[in-house]
């Protein structure tokens, strides 16, 4: 029986996850979802669940401990999985400083709590006893590791080497997780993960922008030649991957998750075009992103052979259920994309 803090459910990989949960595990007895509902976080997202008796949505600050404390202490959680944060790497370009304390402030106020509360000898400071069942997971990002040339993929041991103010905070955060182990012997994982897509994914980021715009005839901004590499993975098989090693991954350890996908950001938008039968005359290159990481690419080799974990959908079937979902769902993208996501998009695009 588990009882579970997932912390940013109300984004794209959140909502999914809490539906995932809901959906496929009868032993978490209880979910909480604490969110800040910024401008990524959306209650539309999670219509599904609202009347399950076992979800609750707390609208709430990570940074905030007194409100994480007293959270552990009504709900009294065995698991917690960190997704919130500042997730978009174009933001923390222009605004850095949200994304050190939310992404890593955020983590030491929920690392804080979670030691407090599952301590066995709180009295004691040099006590590395926690209760039997309990995990800290940490989601975390390929990013951390930097950028990689043609050849090469990450693995659990490339060095960390973080190239843009959003990556550098989630590896701060990582290494305070790390930390938290190997200082007082907290229970946690980090879980790195590749590009996900699917559904409910706010459409700042490649896939759904290209999506949105292409319906709408816009002109599709491809930065610099469009050859950057990513390696893609649709968002349940992130879902799968992060419950097999909340069941199964080993003490402190980190597990990669990627799905054998690396594509060309051209490629896929040359995908998106011919799924929505738009012309390629579309593609406008725009002035590149500052640091631009040019290649990712994911050895998930610990995870599948250690933990028996594989993904389930090809990059076709996802990709197809993906541009399907965004057209039968016109509300929830007319919604998302009204009012403040237009000062975005001409702030981001307007001059580039
Ligand atoms: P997202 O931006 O869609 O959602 C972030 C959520 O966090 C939102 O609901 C937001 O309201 C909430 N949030 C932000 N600040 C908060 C705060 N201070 N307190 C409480 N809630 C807050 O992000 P996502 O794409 O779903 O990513 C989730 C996690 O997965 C992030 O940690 C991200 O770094 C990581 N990740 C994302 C990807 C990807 O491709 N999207 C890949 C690897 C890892
Ligand atoms: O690798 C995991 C990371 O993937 C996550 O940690 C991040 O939270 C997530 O945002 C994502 O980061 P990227 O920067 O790779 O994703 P994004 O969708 O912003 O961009 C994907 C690629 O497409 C990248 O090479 C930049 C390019 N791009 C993006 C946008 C939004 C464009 O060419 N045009 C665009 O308008």
């Amino acid at each position: 029986m588990k009882r579970m803090l997932v912390t940013g459910g109300a984004g794209f990989i959140g909502s999914n996850f809490i539906q995932y949960i809901l959906d496929n595990q009868q032993d978490v007895v209880l979910l909480v979802n604490l969110d800040l509902l910024t401008y990524a976080g959306n209650l539309e997202n999670l219509k599904t669940v609202e009347s399950d008796p076992r979800y609750v949505f707390v609208h709430g600050d990570v940074r905030d401990r007194d409100l994480v404390r007293d959270l552990f202490g009504r709900y009294d959680f065995d698991t917690v999985v960190h997704f919130a944060a500042e997730s978009h790497v174009d933001r923390s370009i222009v605004e850095p400083e949200i994304f050190l304390t939310t992404n890593i402030i955020g983590t030491q106020t929920l690392l804080d709590a979670a030691k407090a509360h599952w301590k066995i000898h709180p009295e004691d400071k040099y006590s590395r006893a926690f209760r039997p069942g309990v995990k800290y997971l940490q989601v975390s990002t390929d990013e951390v590791y930097g950028a990689l040339g043609r050849t090469g993929m990450f693995t659990e041991d490339t060095p960390l080497s973080p190239n843009s103010p959003y990556s550098a905070s989630k590896a701060g955060a990582d290494l305070m997780v790390r930390a938290y182990h190997e200082t007082y012997g907290l229970p946690v994982n980090i879980t790195r993960c590749s590009n996900n897509y699917g559904p409910y994914q706010f459409p700042e980021k490649l896939i759904p922008l290209i999506i949105h715009n292409a319906l709408k005839e816009k002109p599709l901004p491809v930065y610099g030649d469009g050859m950057q590499i990513r390696d893609w993975l649709h968002v349940k098989d992130h879902c799968s991957a992060i419950t097999t090693v909340l069941e199964k991954g080993g003490v402190g350890e980190v597990y990669n998750i990627g799905g054998n996908n690396e594509r060309a950001n051209l490629e896929i938008v040359r995908l998106i075009l011919k799924e929505l039968g738009k012309p390629e005359s579309l593609i406008t290159h725009v002035k590149d992103r500052p640091g631009h990481d040019r290649r990712y690419a994911i050895d998930n080799t610990k995870i599948t052979a250690e933990l028996g974990w594989k993904p389930a959908y090809t990059f076709g079937r996802g990709m197809a259920e993906t541009i399907r979902w965004y057209l039968e769902n016109p509300e929830w993208v007319e919604h998302v994309t009204s009012g403040a996501y237009q000062t975005y998009y001409q702030k981001m695009y307007g001059n580039r």
